[in-house]
């Protein structure tokens, strides 16, 4: 090649190379008051090569689980959204947000509502993640798409916490999935029939440990894939001696593992 010829292939690299935006990057913002959600964030974080933000409040919730419930219950009923010291983030240097958070009361904290408040989420993708004591995916994820309607959410994932053992292979597990498109958690399942022996043992198995949310299995609706047998089970639960309401118990069983509770959702009726 003549040395000219060489020197604007040069030029030209170095042009391009100049020109090239930064790789879009993944942000993943969280909340957490005792530590899991954070735990959680650090597995996203790790898996998807995402940056990581914590959300801090201005003011911080007292040290006690009763003085967090009595601060934070008006909180979350009249909506309000708690200051925080988060400076609003520039969301559109960022291709996905992963945004997770404990369910308080079967929505989102109220934090994290601020957050969502505060930044400009237009047109962006958006995934949720969450940690509970019982469930509250469903219900949490609904308040995010009230708050946040004009946005994509391309998935929602939840674990209980006493299941944080199990998360990075879940975390990764539900990562290939969404890369995969997803898949519709609802199909696949036979009708709702009465509840027989072999899903009762089921049940039982998996509920030991939730005596608080005293269920009363009514009905089960069962899936069956290789290696996974997913039972949903409509149940009336009295929580802490409240009216009975309507849930749905969302359980599984791997393998020969023994089957555990993923989750508890409110059936809207
Ligand atoms: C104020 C408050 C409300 C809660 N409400 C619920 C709830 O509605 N459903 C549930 O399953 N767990 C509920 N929990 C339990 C938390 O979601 C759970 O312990 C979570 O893993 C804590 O995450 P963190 O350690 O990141 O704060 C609540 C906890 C607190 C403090």
């Amino acid at each position: 090649m003549k040395p000219r010829y060489f020197l604007l292939a040069v030029l030209s690299l170095l042009l391009c190379a100049c020109n090239r935006k930064p790789a879009p990057r993944d942000l993943v913002v969280y909340f957490s008051l005792t530590g899991t959600t954070e735990q959680l964030a650090q597995l996203f974080a790790e898996q998807t090569g995402g940056e990581l933000l914590q959300i801090a409040c201005e003011t911080p919730y007292p040290d006690s689980f009763e003085a967090v419930i009595a601060e934070s219950g008006p909180e979350v009923k009249e909506g309000t959204c708690r200051p925080i010291s988060n400076a609003p983030v520039d969301l559109d240097a960022y291709r996905t947000v992963y945004l997770g958070y404990p369910v308080w009361f079967g929505t989102v904290p109220p934090p994290v509502r601020t957050f969502l408040s505060n930044n400009d989420f237009g047109g962006k993708n958006v995934v949720l993640f969450c940690t509970y004591g019982s469930g509250g995916v469903k219900s949490s994820t609904r308040a995010v798409v009230k708050l946040l309607p004009e946005t994509r959410i391309l998935g929602s994932f939840g674990i209980a916490a006493r299941r944080m053992a199990y998360a990075p292979q879940e975390v990764a597990d539900f990562l290939g999935g969404l890369e995969n498109g997803g898949s519709d958690d609802a199909e696949g399942y036979c009708e709702p029939r009465p509840v027989a022996d072999s899903d009762m043992a089921v049940f039982r198995k998996a509920t030991e440990g939730y005596d608080y949310l005293n269920l009363v299995p009514l009905m089960v609706s069962v899936r069956e894939e290789p290696g996974t047998c997913s039972r949903i089970f409509v149940c009336e639960s009295s929580m802490r001696g409240g009216e009975p309401r309507k849930v749905e118990l969302l359980v599984l069983q791997k393998g020969e593992e023994d089957p555990y509770l993923q989750s508890v959702e409110h059936i809207q009726e």
